[in-house]
């Protein structure tokens, strides 16, 4: 470990039973997390970034399992566990204190039933950070307050369906912060706001971060956010990290034909083309190992190699790493597939 990491995801997979089939969806994954860094995991709807995430605090759905791989948790340095190995007692503790999730959409998240208030306090109950019923209620409010809820106090009485859905949102981190966790993993956690609410619950989740030097795994298909608030970013393709770099890096210099796909693809004011850039061809669906290159069905590269030969992780200098055969050579004309 030559970073201060706080959490290492090492050649993580993941299968899904399909029938009498295990089908592996998350293929040797390695990421890693700094203490204090925002991480961004971006990628095409169903290449499997949430079965990732959920690996990290197992809350896999019963159809899904870690087949492979290890999830180291430095606590500190010198002190580590594997998340995959701990009881299922042990890694509920440690997600509901140490490691917070906040998902999609906030109103399948909470309860209807109960004032949104009486659910951020119930957390500190069950996990006996305070017994207290008036101090806990006092940090739930300073925590509503924290988040940009306005009139927390009154707030605290609220019902989930008399809050925007903005205001849905900015309680589920406010939950998710509460217990003051080393780790949050945001899954799509913008996706259902619109862009105003996005960029103040971005700014939120980013101030949170450099202020209590919390990390964050931000999980997203928009660039944009990845551009506003991640330090490091990994792209993910049908179940593999194909390009990792520092945010800058990537979008000043994406190596990975997909990456590029995925970069010229965002609609950019003042550029006015009658359609905008798509990757062509969909995300295959693995059925059976392929010996080639995952995306040369959809790369404009011709070489034959991509469709014999699986690329390895290759370093492109500035902490900057391709899962590409042609990305730093750019492809030799004597290797073209050749289509006589
Ligand atoms: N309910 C399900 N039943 C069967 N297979 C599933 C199910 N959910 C996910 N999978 C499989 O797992 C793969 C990875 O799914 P995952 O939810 O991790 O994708 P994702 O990258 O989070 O996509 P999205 O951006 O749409 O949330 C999918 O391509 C699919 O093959
Ligand atoms: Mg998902």
């Amino acid at each position: 470990m030559n970073k201060d990491l706080l959490l290492e995801i090492k050649d993580l997979t993941v299968s899904v039973k399909r029938k009498k089939e295990a089908v592996p969806v998350v293929r040797g994954v390695d990421i890693d997390i700094p203490r204090g860094g925002i991480v961004g995991l971006v990628g095409e709807s169903g290449c499997g970034k949430s079965m990732t995430a959920k690996s990290v605090n197992r809350i896999l759905p019963p159809f899904a399992e870690t087949t492979g791989g290890s999830i180291l948790w430095h606590d500190s340095p010198g002190e580590t566990t594997d998340l995959l190995k701990l009881k299922e007692k042990e890694i509920r503790k440690k997600c509901g204190t140490e490691i917070a999730m906040v998902f999609q959409e906030p109103m399948t998240s909470l309860n209807p039933m109960m004032r949104v208030g009486d659910q951020i306090r119930e957390v500190l109950k069950i996990h006996k950070i305070e017994k207290d019923p008036a101090v806990s209620k006092e940090r739930v409010v300073k925590m509503l307050g924290a988040v940009g809820i306005p009139q927390p106090e009154l707030r605290y009485n609220s019902w989930p369906h008399e809050l925007s859905g903005g205001m849905r949102q900015r309680v589920m981190i406010a939950m998710a912060m509460i217990c003051s966790p080393k780790l949050l993993i945001a899954d799509e956690a913008t996706t259902a706001v619109d862009v105003t609410i996005e960029a103040q619950i971005l700014d939120l989740i980013r101030d949170m971060c450099h202020a209590s030097h919390m990390s964050a795994l931000v999980i997203t298909h928009n660039m944009g956010v990845v551009s506003a608030i991640c330090d490091h970013v990994y792209v993910m393709y049908l179940g593999s990290i194909v390009e990792k770099a520092p945010v800058r890096e990537l979008f000043t210099n994406p190596l990975h034909p997909y990456t590029r796909g995925l970069l010229s693809s965002i609609p950019r004011i003042g550029n006015n083309p009658e359609y905008l850039e798509t990757i062509p061809g969909n995300i295959p669906v693995v059925r059976k190992p392929f010996s080639g290159c995952d995306f040369c069905m959809r790369c404009s590269d011709d070489v034959r190699k991509c469709f014999m030969e699986s690329p390895e992780m290759r370093e492109a200098g500035n902490d900057h790493y391709v899962r590409c055969h042609t990305a730093l050579t750019g492809p030799d004309p004597g290797e073209s597939k050749g289509t006589e």
